[in-house]
């Protein structure tokens, strides 16, 4: 069968053909290919055809796909351990790896990014013992209630919900607030600061394109998170592991006082965790009284996935500067192509995590400004690309990631296609 009929026929049994939306490529208007395998830094879609893949399962798969030892992992364990519901010996090593790579005492396991940040959300809920939460406006942190607002709705007020289904009641607690911006989140600290539980934010965005925070907006964040008692989550579910080994709590001189990770934390099997201060983490139940459970949290076949990408990951030092370098060959030639194209183009990037935004502006520091992007552009650019070969999320406002399967050969390939591209758009 092609890519069209099967779409087609997983029309007939899943919502959009799809399990979740961003995969179905409504806003491109074309159908997505249906892929069907992958090997280091290429898939394959049901029609044969090869791309170089820049999405990575939208971020788990740093090693490329289908690691070896990632592999090997999962089928050794899968020979005797799929799921016991117990406490298992790869729980303790997964833990141990990260609580040492990282500034976390405990963590606890769980089966998605989504279930780590409102875990993490009710937690500070119940450390503090304050209701309110503070997200900013572009940051998104899965598909909890509390976290869909509007990203567009007024900075004080309470806010519009992003979907259906979520009555008024369970957002009227969250307060939207502006990225990168100090005098912003100092008032919205003067007018809540009493009842704010916790400030979540990705210290380095993906969801609204790359923005990465400034030092100075995060040491402010942190002080008024102490002065008011309210707890400092670091969402790392799509930065951790990424931009660098020890994540984003490694670009900032402020500590978070929980993170959550998730996507290369699992090895690209379901996962997610959330971790902090011993005396934060010990409120949750058995030892305290803040309840989270999963039957399926901390699964064996998933915990070997992730211990042997993070054991790759540190096994080599230089990994992290071959990630770098590759990203910068292809922000380095992006840019000059675009510059002699006469195309506005604006580059951001933090290691093997960048975004090509189609824009004039000078910089991108939060959601407004990407929203001045030309997404008109980039539709084209996306097809234009697929069409080459080359595997794109489909959206402006994320991030594209490299892997170390990646080569210098396949980023000149991109950078061919782009070229085209260009010329085709010149202006
Ligand atoms: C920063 C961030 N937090 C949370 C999530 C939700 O993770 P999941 O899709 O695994 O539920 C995502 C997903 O992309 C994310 O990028």
């Amino acid at each position: 069968m092609d890519n069209y009929s099967i779409f087609q026929e997983s029309k007939k049994y899943i919502p959009g053909g799809v399990n979740s939306p961003v995969r179905a490529y409504k806003d491109m208007g074309i159908t997505p290919p249906v892929i069907s395998k992958g090997s280091g830094a290429f898939i394959y879609d049901e029609e044969g055809t090869e791309y170089i893949d820049f999405v990575g399962a939208w971020g788990p798969m740093i090693l490329g796909h289908c690691d070896v030892d990632v592999v090997n992992a999962i089928s050794q364990t899968a020979s005797h351990a799929i799921a016991f519901g117990a406490p298992t010996k790869l729980e303790l090593d997964l833990a141990k790896l990260v609580c040492e790579t990282t500034d976390i005492d405990l963590i606890r396991m769980v089966n998605s990014g989504t279930e780590a940040t409102m875990s993490a959300v009710k937690l500070a809920r119940g450390y503090t013992g304050k209701n309110k939460i503070v997200k900013f406006a572009g940051c998104y942190h899965g598909h909890y209630e509390g976290f869909l607002v509007s990203a567009g709705s007024g900075v004080m007020t309470e806010g519009i919900p992003g979907s259906a289904g979520i009555p008024q009641d369970h957002i009227k607690n969250t307060v939207i607030a502006k990225y990168n911006d100090i005098e912003n989140i100092e008032e919205i600290f003067k007018l809540h600061g009493k009842d704010i539980a916790c400030v979540i934010i990705e210290p380095v965005a993906g969801n609204m394109g790359v923005i990465k925070a400034t030092e100075s907006f995060m040491e402010k964040l942190s002080s008024l998170c102490k002065e008011y008692n309210s707890l400092l989550i670091f969402d790392e579910v799509m930065c951790g592991f990424r931009v660098a080994y020890k994540g984003a709590q490694s670009l900032f001189k402020c500590k978070p006082d929980l993170v959550t990770y998730g996507k290369i934390i699992g090895g690209g099997l379901p996962c997610g965790a959330y971790g902090g201060r011993r005396e934060i983490m010990e409120m949750l139940s058995p030892l305290g009284p803040v309840y989270q459970a999963g039957t399926m949290s901390g699964n064996p076949l998933v915990m070997a996935a992730g211990i042997a990408t993070l054991k790759k990951l540190q096994s080599n030092p230089d990994n992290y500067e071959k990630l770098n370098h590759l990203g910068e060959v292809l922000e380095n030639g992006v840019l000059t192509i675009a510059e002699k194209a006469n195309i506005p183009v604006k580059v951001n990037r933090i290691g093997a995590m960048l975004t090509i935004f189609f824009t004039d502006l000078e910089e991108l520091n939060n959601y407004e400004d990407v929203q001045k992007c030309n997404t008109d552009m980039f539709k084209k650019y996306f097809k234009h690309m697929l069409e080459s070969g080359i595997n794109l999320p489909p959206s402006q406002f994320e991030a594209l990631f490299l892997s170390l399967a990646h080569t210098e050969e396949h980023i000149h390939k991109f950078l061919r296609a782009f070229q085209d591209f260009c010329s085709k758009f010149s202006l």
